[in-house]
């Protein structure tokens, strides 16, 4: 008997073991680029820092409760049949003591935590602030830069990388077409979401050159997890020149079958600044697509091969029909042909601006 009993014990204590190490080591993973806990800048710190006091309060108050228990538990145990404890009715100053300890506790935690609310909130003040407005869609992320304007005037149009100078606070003001989208890249900030008929602003700087990966945080439809963002950090002279190539407008293709398709088939939903008649506005700003690193909400590396692919059948790297076959608010198959694909596929990838 006593011998079946260990040996459950035992397994019990194997598996309560390996499970506390299977879950510890999967908070160690080497590429994590979307981890809170390396804030890249000063929004995401400081909300790293409030909770890394909460934590270790936690883990204090942990170990003491926990503790208390293990110790109570093994020196107070049963240790005969008739073994009965003295018996004994409440105690005042112990109850009085384990109510007021955690209510000053939390009061004094509630004055950091407000404090970092109000000020994470606080629209960002001086001078040399970019200002780029935000606009959800099912499912990718449009970019307007309001303090560069195109020679006719509309400002700077990006879509899914936010480029962004390095110490400089960035003020984003955004709202959604569509429905309830989330604005988060972790290393920069915290969420924000991204709300139809309404504004709402998230401000962040970026301390160092890098790129910050993102994703949509409101579940949005069938491609919410396709719906991912990349914030580019870039040193303010690469900046500069950045935006200095977006400005000009995209070369003419040189075939024109080309030019036919862009003015005949895109030009329903996107933009090329530089082509006559392509001016839609449903999708994303293709002006200088060739300087992207990714495409399709950022889901996509940016490659001739992936490009052709997503022209090719958008719906089979991207599902864009709901559950009733509906089709979704999102890239048609337009059936070209692969030489079309291709000719289109160059010329998009020349455009680096
Ligand atoms: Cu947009 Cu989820």
């Amino acid at each position: 008997m006593r011998g079946r009993n260990t040996r459950r014990r035992r397994r019990v204590a194997l598996f309560a073991s390996l499970t506390t190490l299977a879950l510890a080591a999967a908070a160690c993973a080497s590429n994590a680029p979307q981890d809170t806990l390396d804030p890249a800048g000063p929004v995401a710190r400081q909300s790293n820092n409030l909770y890394q006091l909460v934590f270790w309060i936690a883990v204090v108050v942990f170990i003491g409760v926990e503790g208390g228990v293990i110790y109570l538990s093994l020196r107070f145990r049963r240790r005969s049949d008739g073994d009965t404890p003295k018996q004994i009715h409440g105690n005042k100053r112990l109850e009085l003591l384990w109510t007021i300890i955690p209510a000053v506790l939390l009061a004094a935690l509630a004055i950091p935590t407000v404090l970092v609310i109000f000020d994470v909130a606080a629209k960002p003040v001086g001078a040399n602030i970019v200002h780029i407005n935000v606009t959800g869609h099912q499912w990718w992320w449009e970019y307007a830069y309001t303090d560069y304007k195109t020679p006719d005037g509309t400002p700077l149009k990006t879509a899914n990388e936010l480029v962004i100078p390095t110490g400089r606070w960035v003020y984003l003001t955004m709202t959604s077409n569509d429905v309830i989208h989330s604005y988060w890249i972790p290393r920069l900030a915290g969420k924000q979401d991204v709300i139809p008929n309404s504004i709402t602003h998230l401000k962040f700087l970026a301390s160092t050159p890098g790129v910050y990966r993102g994703q949509c945080a409101e579940f949005c439809a069938l491609s919410h997890a396709n719906m991912r963002a990349r914030a580019i950090a870039q040193t303010p002279a690469d900046f500069a020149l950045w935006v200095q190539q977006q400005l000009r407008p995209a070369p003419m293709p040189v075939d024109p079958q080309v030019t036919a398709i862009f003015q005949g088939t895109c030009s329903a939903c996107h933009t090329v600044r530089g082509i006559p008649g392509v001016g839609g506005m449903v999708g994303p700003d293709l002006t200088h697509l060739g300087s992207r690193t990714s495409f399709g909400g950022s889901t996509f590396e940016l490659t001739a091969e992936n490009l052709a692919r997503w022209i090719d059948n958008p719906n089979a790297m991207k599902p864009i029909t709901g559950a009733n076959g509906n089709p979704g608010p999102s890239m048609p198959d337009y059936g070209l042909t692969r030489s079309q694909i291709d000719a289109i596929v160059a010329y998009l990838m020349s455009l680096k601006g």
